[in-house]
Parts: C-alpha cells; sequence; structure tokens
C-alpha cells in the first residue's frame, strides 16, 4: 500500500491541478451530450435544472472527492482507506475506490469509441479542406442526406469503427504511461488552452453568422411545464457526468493534489469552468443549427450530423468545421486522459508494476471491450449481453456500458461517498482539508450529508424503476406547475 510520502506523484502547481482537473470535466459530455440533451429535453427548463444540479448536488459531492484523495495521497481505493483509519473506521469503505475504479474503466471503454468518431470528422473534414478550399462552406454541393449519411456510414464499417476507437485509445494510453507530471499535465497544460481559444473563436463566430438571439432564447427561457421527471432526471445524470463524478476519478487528481491547495476554492472553479463550457457549447452550436434552419432536437446526431450540414452554408465552413472538431478531439482527451489514470494508479499501486505495463494491461482490456462495443453498431447490433436484467435486456454492448455505469456506478459510488465524507470520517480530518470557513462550511455539510444521498438515492431508484419514477414525477412536476 503506498503510503503519504512514498514516492506518489504531485502535479508540479495548484494551476496544473486546475487545468487536469477542468479538462477531466470538459469534454464529450459538455460538447456533445449537453447541447444533445438540453435540445432533447426542451432546452431553458433542462438548462436551468442542470445548473441547479451542478450547485446543489455536484459541487459538493466533487469536493467530498477531491478531499478524500488529497489526503489519501494514494491511489483511489488506498486514499479511502486511509480517510477511513484516521477517523477509526472500517477499511471495508475503501469499496467505493474500488467500485469507481472499474466503473471508470467501463466508461473508458465506449468513451474512446465516441473518441474515434469525433478522430473521424476530424479526418472529414481535412479532406474536405483540400476539396472545396478555405472560403467557401464545407462539402461542395453535397446533398443534405449525404452528410447526414456520413455517421451512419461510418457504423455501418466494423473495421474503421475499431480501428478509429483504438486509435483513440493508443493516444490516451500514450500520455497515461508518461505519467502524472510530464503526460497527464502536458496534455492539460498545452491543449487545454488551445481550446479555449478555438472554442471562443467558434462561439464568436457563431454569435456573428448565426441565430444567436434564438439560441439564447431557447437556452434561457425557463419554462415549468417543460421541466416534467424525465427532464429532472436527465439533467441529475448530465451533471454528474459532466463534472466526473462517482467513479473515483476525481479522487485520483485530487491524490497529486499539495497540502496548501484550497479544495473548496478549487471544486467551485473547475464546477464553473465545467458548467461555463457547456453553456457556450450551447451557445456555439445552437445558432449555427438554427441558423440552417435545423431542429434543436436532432439528440445524438446534433454535433456529428446537424451540424456538419450546417457548416455548409456558412463562409469558411470547412476550416470552422475542422477547428471545431480539433477542438472536441483536445476536450475528449483531456477526459480519457482521467478515466484512464484511476485504473492505472489503482494497478500501479496494488500489484507493484511499472506505470508503463500497468497502462498497457488495462489499456488492452479497454480495447477488448472497446471492439465489441464499436462491433455492437454494426456486426453484434444484435447481441445483448445483459439481457439476463429487466432494465438492460435491449441493450447492445455499447449501450449496457453506458447504461450500468450511468444508472447504477455514478449514484452508487456517490451515495457511498456522500454518507462517507458526511457521516464515517472524522470531521475534524474534514474540516482540516476542505478549505471552507463558516456559512459556507455549514452549508456544504448540510449537502453532504442530506441534501445529495437523499436525492442521488432517488435517482438511482428512478433508474432502476423508471416506469414507477415517471408516475411519481409526473405527480410532482403537476403539483408544481400550479405554482409556476
Ligand atoms: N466529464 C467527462 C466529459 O464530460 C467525462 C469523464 C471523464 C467522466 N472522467 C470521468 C465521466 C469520470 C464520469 C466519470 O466528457
Amino acid at each position: 500500500m503506498a503510503a503519504a510520502g512514498s514516492g506518489h506523484e504531485n502535479w508540479s502547481s495548484r494551476s496544473a491541478f486546475i487545468l487536469a482537473a477542468v479538462g477531466s470535466a470538459v469534454g464529450l459530455g459538455n460538447m456533445w451530450r449537453f447541447p444533445a440533451e438540453a435540445g432533447e429535453n426542451g432546452g431553458g427548463a433542462f438548462v436551468l435544472f442542470y445548473i441547479f444540479c451542478v450547485l446543489l448536488i455536484g459541487l459538493p459531492v466533487l469536493l467530498s472527492e477531491v478531499l478524500i484523495g488529497r489526503h489519501g495521497q494514494a491511489s483511489a481505493p488506498d486514499s479511502v482507506r486511509k480517510v477511513a483509519r484516521d477517523s477509526n473506521a472500517s477499511g471495508g469503505w475503501s469499496i467505493i475506490g474500488s467500485l469507481g475504479v472499474f466503473a471508470a474503466f467501463l466508461i473508458l471503454s465506449f468513451y474512446c469509441v465516441v473518441g474515434g468518431w469525433v478522430l473521424y470528422y476530424v479526418g472529414v473534414f481535412v479532406s474536405d479542406l483540400f476539396q472545396t478550399g478555405l472560403t467557401g462552406g464545407a462539402f461542395d454541393g453535397r446533398a443534405a442526406e449525404d452528410i447526414e449519411g456520413l455517421l451512419p456510414g461510418l457504423f455501418g464499417n466494423g473495421g474503421l469503427m475499431v480501428g478509429l476507437n483504438l486509435g483513440f485509445l493508443a493516444v490516451t494510453m500514450f500520455f497515461v504511461a508518461r505519467g502524472v507530471s510530464s503526460g497527464i499535465e502536458w496534455v492539460a497544460v498545452y491543449l487545454m488552452p488551445i481550446f479555449f481559444l478555438l472554442f471562443l473563436g467558434i462561439t464568436i463566430y457563431g454569435a456573428f453568422t448565426g441565430n444567436f438571439s434564438e439560441a439564447v432564447s431557447y437556452l434561457f427561457t425557463f419554462d415549468f411545464s417543460k421541466l416534467t421527471g424525465e427532464v429532472m432526471l436527465a439533467a441529475v445524470g448530465q451533471a454528474f457526468f459532466s463534472l466526473s463524478l462517482g467513479v473515483a476519478g476525481m479522487i485520483t487528481y485530487g491524490s497529486y493534489a499539495n497540502r496548501d491547495t484550497n479544495l473548496g476554492q478549487t471544486s467551485g472553479i473547475i464546477a464553473g469552468a465545467d458548467t461555463g463550457v457547456a453553456l457556450l457549447a450551447g451557445l456555439a452550436i445552437f445558432p449555427i443549427v438554427f441558423a440552417a434552419g435545423l431542429s434543436a432536437s436532432a439528440g445524438p446526431g446534433l454535433m456529428f450530423q446537424s451540424l456538419p450540414i450546417a457548416f455548409q452554408a456558412m463562409p469558411f465552413g470547412s476550416l470552422i468545421g475542422l477547428a471545431f472538431f480539433v477542438m472536441v478531439f483536445f476536450a475528449a482527451l483531456t477526459s480519457s486522459v482521467s478515466l484512464l489514470e484511476a485504473p492505472v494508479a489503482f494497478l500501479k499501486d496494488k500489484v507493484r508494476i511499472s506505470r508503463a505495463m500497468a497502462t498497457i494491461l488495462v489499456g488492452a482490456g479497454a480495447a477488448l471491450l472497446g471492439v465489441l462495443a464499436s462491433l455492437s453498431f454494426n456486426d453484434m447490433a444484435e447481441f445483448y449481453p445483459l439481457s439476463f436484467i429487466p432494465l438492460f435486456a435491449e441493450a447492445n454492448f455499447f449501450d449496457a456500458l453506458d447504461g450500468v455505469t450511468a444508472k447504477l456506478f455514478m449514484p452508487i459510488g456517490a451515495i457511498l461517498t456522500c454518507i462517507f465524507v458526511g457521516w464515517i470520517a472524522d470531521a475534524r480530518l474534514i474540516d482540516d482539508e476542505n478549505g471552507l470557513d463558516g456559512a459556507l462550511h455549514q452549508t456544504w455539510r448540510a449537502l453532504v450529508r442530506y441534501v445529495c444521498p437523499i436525492a442521488l438515492f432517488l435517482i438511482l431508484l428512478a433508474g432502476i424503476f423508471p416506469e414507477t419514477a415517471a408516475i411519481v414525477m409526473e405527480g410532482i412536476a403537476a403539483r408544481f406547475s400550479r405554482f409556476g
């Protein structure tokens, strides 16, 4: 077991920690899932409830996770064990870390599949730039159905899907193998600033060339009647995924933080940056989509299908399209690196093998699951690995990985984290670590002890019993709308 000070790696500075953690949080969740979910769930109501969830549930859990890691100075399970020992509690709580590490591994394996799609679109726009040139719109003269067909075309090609998936995973492995300060920190310190610059540029471009005002009113007009149970559940789930919570990722990143980092403040910055990027992603994508007269509710196809069609009609379309997907690639890479780091840190501490060896072992496992997930869009579309569980009866391999992690591992991990930090861990130890004083400390503590675990438990139940939950939530929403 790695104890504090036994050569556990560290971030080289507080800003490196912040950039890496923001890099973990900001990813496909912000650029792809957030706008898709907002669009499918009616815009403003979803967005407002999302912000509410980040503040009341996401932020308190985020601080709890980095705090465990920073105190433990070891891989996730060992960090939890150290906090437990120092609080005279059972070492069995380390299950929070072990479950989380396993879940991070599962998420990694399907995250890299989508990362592969992003690589594909980078390639599409590079070749388009050569064909249509710099100034005109993208995909000169091609029919909209053709552009929309690129994604199903990719899905139909099992070999290409697997190749891109493994390519994205290999890049992730390369940086994790290089270690905390020269690999993980390197991607964060170099790629995140480029990400922010491209992102700002594209948002400004969207604001000037697209339908900005329609996008603003779509995203920020709050209509109570649209706040259904389904919308609320989608919002909490999205907040959790986007903040990288519930699966030991933030415990691991917290473990590389120094004693003098103020964790309360740092968590606020991470959550603020992540939420800001999600909102801005909506403000970058929707004006372009609306200007092209396309629908907001395209779901997963919004970024991969609607946006490329929209780039066709825009000046510098190919160039902006390329910049857009390169930017998404950078964001996705800094997230997949954090997903891989959690299991690698664990394995390397546990079995005492080198970081490179641990990376290869975890990477090989993720490659195996990733191939199955890639093939579930084509050759293995009819394979339902969890058909014996009613909840996942019709989930192919990709959907099963997504469903099990989002509906079970993430809420369970977060509930246990709240109970552990709120009720089990020594209050003085927590007080000493969290960097909060006075009213802020009291509020955070009340949220972690009562509000978060109860809310998360309801979310867990709602995920397991969707029909019952829908009926209950409709009732609640109806009651609310009477006041609205
Ligand atoms: N938050 C990342 C995103 O929005 C995804 C991610 C990275 C993640 N690490 C995680 C999700 C850990 C859950 C848990 O794309």
